[in-house]
């Protein structure tokens, strides 16, 4: 079974949930301590578990202080770049916020910086981002015309490893800060990563992606999402590469109906 598809037993789903949990910044240790313990004899009432976040309070009121101060895209970046809250930065050539137009009807939403987009300074340039540039351009997306590139993290994780659940939280202001200055009219999150943290919701990926969905904020309108294969994920496995056409002609007629032109 791909790590994609939905579990199909109630151990699985409870470890997905878990999962889900731990990638948004919740301690999941108490709780995960139940897959590693020996089976109880007798289960009367199981005690609840308890759930604690992990980000470090300073370092979160400082990412939202840090974002809500940004007016501007250009301010947003300027922001990303001082925030001192992320480990990651330490090991990290350079900060990758962005790639595109700052003011399009289109934003994108991957994981995190690899090992050229470090070295570039840009989201998305390595293999996978040539693929994504490929896959976009199907649709007449374009990183010069009509869309705006970022990631759930702003640093390169040593050795590519997946990003901790404290490094994601401690961005995630600036990702939702993004969100709202850029007010696109399509979120595209690709992979799990961006799915969970932005949308908080517990599906996998196949479950989630080609739908119609709505990224919702307390104050702010909804905004349209998508969620979509990661294109690192579709060079791992190319026969999956039919479900990611499908959803970009979703995202495309969707496009359509919300009157974005995206083919001249
Ligand atoms: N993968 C991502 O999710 N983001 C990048 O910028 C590069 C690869």
């Amino acid at each position: 079974m791909s790590p994609l598809d939905s579990p199909a037993n109630p151990a699985d789903a409870a470890r997905a949930a878990l999962a889900f949990w731990r990638s948004a910044g919740v301690d999941m240790d108490v709780a995960e301590a139940v897959f590693t313990a020996p089976a109880p004899q007798a289960q009367p009432s199981a005690p609840a578990v308890r759930l604690r976040a992990k980000a470090a309070p300073q370092t979160a009121d400082a990412a939202r202080a840090l974002a809500a101060g940004a007016n501007s895209i250009a301010e947003l970046r300027a922001a990303v770049a001082a925030f001192e809250g992320c480990a990651l930065k330490a090991t990290a050539r350079s900060t990758v916020f962005s790639d595109g137009v700052d003011d399009a009807p289109v934003l994108l939403i991957g994981e995190a910086p690899g090992k050229d987009e470090d070295e570039q300074g840009k989201p998305f340039v390595g293999r996978s981002g040539q693929l994504l540039d490929r896959m976009l351009a199907e649709i007449g997306l374009s990183r010069s015309s009509n869309i705006l590139i970022s990631n759930t993290i702003f640093w390169r994780p040593p050795g590519n490893r997946d990003p901790t659940p404290g490094e994601i939280i401690a961005c995630l202001p600036f990702v939702e800060r993004l969100i709202a200055l850029s007010s696109p009219k399509l979120l595209i999150l690709t992979g799990k990563a961006a799915a969970h943290t932005v949308l908080k919701r517990e599906e996998g990926v196949m479950k989630l992606r080609g739908r119609r969905l709505n990224y919702t904020r307390e104050g702010s309108a909804p905004v349209n999402a998508m969620v979509m294969l990661h294109p690192a994920y579709l060079l791992r496995q190319p026969q999956q590469k039919r479900l990611a056409w499908l959803d970009l002609l979703a995202a495309e007629t969707w496009l359509r109906e919300l009157g974005v032109a995206t083919r001249t």
